[in-house]
């Protein structure tokens, strides 16, 4: 859907969240202690199984399996809970990335910040709108974009800046909003690692102009297959994206925009209705997970900040150390599920090798650092409290390893 036909690169994947295969897949290496998986999927499908079969029946009855009534269910439901007036359902958050911009009018020649700490998706978003991405650095506490750098990077061809909800945790809102309403640019929340988070009691979605959630299957709200949403209480914007999203239409055969088949499935919505309305126990679960976690870490391992008005949903719990590769190894050695996000930083892909125009900064330390030193730990809503405390001894007896062979 590139509207440049720039870039055609393979989908991207970050080690350990990306891989198909790694869903679920991390299996104990040593026989005395049971693995801990990275995510387990399965866990939470088997609780739901009899909703989801009905769910299925239901789509399979009605024929609606493009668009439909369980889209325009989903959509409303998915606007309510996020405090927007509108939800736009398309096919992955990179689509819905990427449509937002063009529904804004955001393509050739602008410039558009994203933090080079990212999935790549949402660099690519901007490429595939025609823009050019301009990569920012982030705080060193949080991962998430920095308005200080922001400011320095706002020029005369500055269109939007796309904060990203990294990890769960809402950016720095109130101060991006403010750069954005001095020199009039659009913000674009990516908020797709943030189902239900929130900044100073708003929601995740609702905190920009309009907002591109992935509904990727392992994400907090997360589909059986590839799916996106966009979120806005901009109508007009919602109406242009629709038609955006289906080939754009506005009404059945009334093409009135160049558009793009990114539509929701009707299968999909209705699987993410059922989910939906677990998503509040299991961000809590994640919650507490993560605060166990904190209170079990070796003091080598460095753990997210997470800041009072912005409650982190945990989509990941990374945690950071100078030793990382090696780390990463013990832990799986110890039949520890992890992953790495994100490396390389977001600018230093291959992929953006071919678009000359794209900034990027020779010096973005602070996302350099997080991509030389992060690693995630598992995190899911269904993780018992047994293996909590084994993720929190496995720590340990790594960290304790790697002194051990330094000493
Ligand atoms: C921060 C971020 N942005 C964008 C995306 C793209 O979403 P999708 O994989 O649904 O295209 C993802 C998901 O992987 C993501 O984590």
């Amino acid at each position: 859907m590139s509207a440049r036909a720039a870039v055609d690169a393979p989908r991207a994947v970050g080690l350990g969240e990306r891989r198909p295969r790694d869903l679920g897949a991390e299996v104990s290496r040593r026989a005395d202690s049971p693995g801990v998986p990275f995510v387990a999927l399965a866990r939470q499908h088997a609780a739901l199984r009899d909703e989801l079969r009905g769910a299925f029946e239901r789509v399979l009855e009605t024929d609606a399996f493009i668009l439909g009534r369980e889209v325009e269910a989903f959509e409303h439901e998915f606007a309510a809970y996020c405090g927007v007036g509108e939800c736009v359902g398309v096919a992955s958050g990179t689509a819905a990335l990427a449509l937002v911009l063009m529904t804004a009018r955001i393509g050739p020649g602008d410039e558009v910040i994203v933090p080079a700490h990212t999935f790549i998706a949402t660099a690519l978003g901007v490429v595939h709108a025609g823009a050019t991405p301009v990569f920012c650095d982030v705080q060193r506490d949080t991962g998430l974009i920095d308005p200080e750098r922001v400011k320095e990077l706002v020029g005369p061809r500055t269109a939007a800046i796309i904060p990203v909800h990294l990890y769960g945790q809402a950016a720095a809102m109130d101060q991006i909003m403010a750069i954005a309403r001095r020199h009039g640019l659009f913000v674009l929340e990516d908020a797709a690692q943030a189902h239900g988070a929130s900044f100073d009691g708003r929601r995740a979605g609702s905190l920009g102009d309009a907002a591109a959630f992935s509904f990727y299957p392992s994400k907090n709200l997360g589909a059986l297959g590839d799916g996106g949403g966009i979120c806005t209480s901009d109508a007009e914007l919602a109406a242009r994206a629709r038609a955006l999203r289906d080939l754009g239409q506005r009404r059945k055969g009334a093409h009135v925009l160049v558009g793009y088949n990114e539509r929701l499935d009707g299968l999909q919505a209705a699987l993410l209705r059922v989910k939906l309305g677990y998503l509040e126990r299991w961000n809590a679960a994640r919650r507490r997970h993560a605060e166990r976690l904190r209170t079990g870490l070796p003091h080598e391992l460095t753990p997210l900040a997470e800041h009072p008005d912005t409650p982190c949903v945990y989509h990941l719990f990374p945690v950071r150390h100078p030793a990382r590769d090696r780390l990463v190894e013990l832990l799986r050695a110890h039949g520890i599920g992890v992953g790495v996000h994100y490396s390389p930083a977001a600018h230093r892909h291959e992929a953006f090798d071919a678009l000359p125009a794209c900034s990027r900064p020779a010096e973005l330390p602070e996302s350099e650092a997080w991509a030389r030193e992060e690693l995630s730990l598992p995190m899911f809503a269904e993780l018992t409290d047994a293996e909590v405390q084994r993720v929190g001894a496995a720590c340990a007896a790594a960290c304790g390893e790697l002194e051990g062979a330094h000493a």
